[in-house]
């Protein structure tokens, strides 16, 4: 049996981590190059996406840059097929990037509004796991995880619209896990707790919620997207490889603080 540390590694492993230039899905890539993997930088603006290669190269890391807008089915096709050309296959994809357009009672959203939630948090991790999987399948198997959220699990306010398509970012992926487990491909959910991120700014830079936070989670306090970074490896790697059709909580204990 090879050792805790050999089951983390993720050597001659290529990884394609949405939403990566920033926030959750660059900790997550870093954390990837670190074990080993050569990961594929993405987000709408190339430029900020070849920043992060130029930084995670100067640490030795192996990183390449392919701009993506996860809303845009040409933009997930070429993205998958790049990335085959230029690194000859892919194992591991994390659907990370995800949109919240509005804040407020579900009843004031707009229709357009709906459909672009829809179309970018709950379509393109679907659609982009469908162009990835012949490339996972023809390496013996590999690991799909889609970044869902708390939000999916219990509502809060004012989310209504993102809160039911994380909701269904969670069940895709059970369905994902149920249908392609018999090619090897494990495929899991993170629902992360609020993290000190650009995305969430609007919560913790307001003092009445972080005042709700710091009384009411047993952990006192928000999560940084390194915390996240981990719970990732683990589904990525060998160490999660009994792991499969799970969603995997990392909230400071927000669900059970009632
Ligand atoms: N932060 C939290 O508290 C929290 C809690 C629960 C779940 N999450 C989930 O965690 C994930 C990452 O969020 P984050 O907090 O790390 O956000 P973030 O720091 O704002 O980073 C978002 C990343 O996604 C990219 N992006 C945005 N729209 C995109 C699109 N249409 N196509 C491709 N890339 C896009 C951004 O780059 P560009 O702008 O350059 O495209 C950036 O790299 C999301 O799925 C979010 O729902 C976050």
């Amino acid at each position: 049996m090879s050792t805790i540390k050999d089951r983390f590694n993720l050597d001659g492993k290529v990884a394609i981590i949405t939403g990566s230039s920033k926030g959750i899905g660059k900790a997550t890539a870093k954390a990837f190059a670190e074990c080993g993997a050569t990961v594929v930088i993405s987000s709408r603006k190339q430029d900020a996406c070849e920043e992060v290669v130029a930084e995670f190269k100067a640490l030795g890391l192996k990183a390449i840059a392919i701009s993506c807008h996860v809303g845009d089915e040409n933009s997930r096709k070429e993205l998958a097929e790049k990335t085959i050309a230029q690194c000859g296959g892919i194992d591991i994809l994390v659907n990370n990037a995800a949109t919240n357009p509005v804040y407020g009672p579900i009843e004031d959203a707009p229709l357009d509004a709906f459909d672009k939630i829809m179309n970018i948090n709950v379509k393109a991790p679907w659609d982009l796991a469908n162009k990835c999987l012949d490339s996972i399948k023809s390496r013996g198997g590999g690991s799909i995880i889609n970044i869902s959220s708390i939000e999916g699990e219990i509502p809060g306010y004012g989310l209504g619209l993102y809160s039911t398509s994380k909701a269904a970012v969670s069940m895709l992926t059970k369905n994902q896990a149920k249908e392609w487990g018999r090619h090897n491909i494990r495929v899991n959910a993170i629902c992360p707790g609020l993290i000190q991120t650009k995305f969430s700014a609007a919560l913790w830079t307001d003092d009445k919620v972080m005042g709700h936070i710091n009384k009411k989670l047993p952990l006192s306090r928000m999560g940084q997207s390194e915390e996240i970074a981990s719970v990732a490896l683990l589904l990525a790697s060998d160490a999660g490889s009994y792991i499969t059709g799970s969603l995997q909580v990392a909230d400071g204990g927000y669900l059970i603080s009632g």
